[in-house]
């Protein structure tokens, strides 16, 4: 199975354009916490590079365009996002990074906690240990 997993957003559109509706446990599958969202991002510094141990988010591409790479110590997948995609579900023990922004690229996301540093893994041979069980 594939660890590229998009989810079921709502959307109205009309000829004034387009309305998304994102609902806690209808369209993504956990309770909403916190929303952070990036912008001004640089197509040449890719960002992420880590895992969380819990937390899920759900990321929306709101303009322009990105890479997605999500690795599960086994198998590594990219993905290239815009703003036409459903919103993607990175679950917890997924590594991911982020590259290729386009200068207009937004992306919002989604979270089932609030900010913990401790939740988090940057080191990606930590990454590999936790998913063989070693630790
Ligand atoms: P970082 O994890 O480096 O961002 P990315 O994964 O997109 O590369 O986060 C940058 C900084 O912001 C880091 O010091 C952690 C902090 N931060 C918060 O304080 N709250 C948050 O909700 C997020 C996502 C990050």
């Amino acid at each position: 199975m594939s660890i590229i997993k998009f989810l079921e957003l709502d959307s109205k559109v009309d000829n004034r354009g387009y309305l998304g509706i994102l609902e806690s446990t209808r369209h993504i599958p956990f309770d909403i916490k916190r929303i952070y969202f990036l912008k001004n991002l640089q197509s040449d510094i890719p960002r992420g590079f880590h895992t969380h141990k819990k937390l899920i988010q759900a990321a929306v591409c709101i303009s322009g365009n990105y890479e997605m790479i999500l690795d599960d110590g086994k198998n590594k997948e990219s993905v290239a996002l815009n703003s036409s995609h459903s919103p993607l579900l990175i679950e917890p023990l997924i590594w991911h990074e982020m590259q290729n922004f386009s200068h207009d690229c937004i992306i919002l996301v989604l979270a089932s906690d609030f900010y913990f540093e401790d939740d988090y893994v940057r080191d990606y041979e930590q990454f590999l240990r936790m998913v063989n069980e070693e630790i």
